[in-house]
């Protein structure tokens, strides 16, 4: 699928769009500095939306590890190789992007904006960049598919426990014109989450965030009354249908039945799991540790990633995330052996400060950094980076 490249500029036209508005008074609408719009909209937020979003598993000692791995390794400029014109193009799995970056399956996004998914694939089409709809998204596969327009659209995965279920939710995806569908794996249950258990806060039990499902005949098929007459009874139909999964490697055999296009795993920390994937029939893996928003004290995604792509580079596309948050932090995962990078917290953050607008912010910001970042240490195309642009710092 071909996602039109929105105009020919540089990402960096975003800093000069910038300082010239300057010229006028203005100054960007949110901080271009995009560690800082988690407190911002910790301010803006509910409690529990925001502790939603940001929250981790356990004592978030995951979620902290996974920025520690970013902050370990340090670029390495170098002199004089001519970068003043760059390239951030690529393409994954047939997919063109603008940058090696797409938006990551978040669900729920209603409860930090009533724009949510929409809003998130008009902003991700606008920049040229594929967006990636979660299963728990607020709105429906083909609503989201209609703001998505002509851009690229992926589908992610939650498997759910009924087969009707399952193939009905990928016919639907396929007609809706979602390319790539993506297995998220790490979520079979909930992870503990002592933001969410304080505030007794999960959005799924009061029907948000389940607009797929209850928008499907094979899952309406198995109620007696409809969503709309008796929630209750849906969500308890469909909670236990899509946290309480038995997966099993023999049973991906199904999903490659129903969809033609590719296919990644999405949860992958070791390399013996991505070499099953690619033993499966799989076209990829997304390396992630889900945020850290699962187990408490796992290693940093970041720091699976070398491994990994040692013993799967070339035979399958290694996408990565977790602890995504700046140009930077794209540079080191991509010189780290990723082909691409999910971002995910910081553009729903942007979703929740100024919907569309702020999606479309962050990504500007994230591409400018990451473009400047490329030139300034030497280097033309983002795809052709490796490991020896980084070094490790001190700890
Ligand atoms: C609020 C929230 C909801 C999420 N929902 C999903 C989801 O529905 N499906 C999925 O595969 N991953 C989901 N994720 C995980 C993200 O896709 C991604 O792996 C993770 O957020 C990366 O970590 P980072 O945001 O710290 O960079 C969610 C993450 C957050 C923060």
């Amino acid at each position: 699928m071909t996602t039109p490249a929105p105009d020919s500029v540089p990402a960096t036209a975003y800093q000069a769009e910038i300082y010239l508005g300057g010229l006028s008074g203005a100054v960007p609408a949110l901080p271009t500095d995009l560690t800082t719009l988690e407190q911002l909209a910790r301010e803006k937020l509910d409690a529990g939306p925001y502790g939603y979003v940001a929250g981790g598993a356990g004592s978030g000692a995951t979620m902290r590890a996974n920025r520690e791995a970013f902050d370990a390794w340090r670029i390495v400029p170098r002199m004089l190789r001519e970068a003043t014109k760059r390239t951030l193009a690529t393409t994954v799995l047939g997919t063109d992007m603008t940058a090696p970056v797409l938006l990551a399956p978040i669900g729920v996004q209603s409860i930090v904006h009533p724009d949510g998914e929409l809003a998130v694939a008009r902003a991700a089409t606008e920049l040229g960049l594929p967006t990636v709809l979660s299963t728990a998204s607020s709105y429906t596969i083909e609503e989201v598919a209609e703001a998505s327009g002509p851009g690229a659209r992926w589908f992610q995965l939650y498997w759910p426990t009924e087969d009707a279920v399952t193939i009905s939710l990928l016919r639907r995806a396929k007609a809706a014109g979602y390319s790539t569908l993506v297995v998220t794996l790490d979520t079979w249950t909930l992870g503990y989450r002592p933001l969410d258990l304080d505030q007794a806060y999960l959005p799924f039990l009061r029907g948000v965030g389940t607009a797929i499902p209850f928008s499907d005949p094979a899952f309406r098929a198995g109620l007696a009354v409809a969503p709309e007459d008796d929630l209750m009874a849906a969500v308890g139909r469909w909670v236990p249908m899509f946290t309480g999964t038995a997966l099993r490697w023999d049973r991906l055999d199904l999903l490659r039945e129903h969809w033609e296009g590719p296919i990644l795993l999405k949860g992958i920390q070791h390399p013996d799991d991505a070499r099953r994937a690619i033993e499966a029939g799989m076209d990829g893996i997304v390396v992630s540790n889900h945020g850290g928003r699962q187990i408490d004290g796992a290693v940093a995604a970041l720091d699976t990633l070398p491994g990994i792509v040692a013993e799967v580079a070339g035979q399958a596309a290694v996408l990565f995330d977790s602890g995504i948050r700046t140009g930077a932090d794209v540079f080191k995962a991509l010189a780290l052996g990723a082909d691409a990078v999910l971002l995910a917290r910081p553009y729903v953050y942007g979703l929740a400060l100024a919907g569309q607008h702020g999606i479309r912010h962050v990504l500007r910001c994230l591409l400018t950094e990451l473009d400047i970042t490329l030139g300034l240490s030497g280097h033309a195309d983002a795809t052709t980076l490796t490991p020896d642009a980084l070094v490790r710092g001190r700890p």
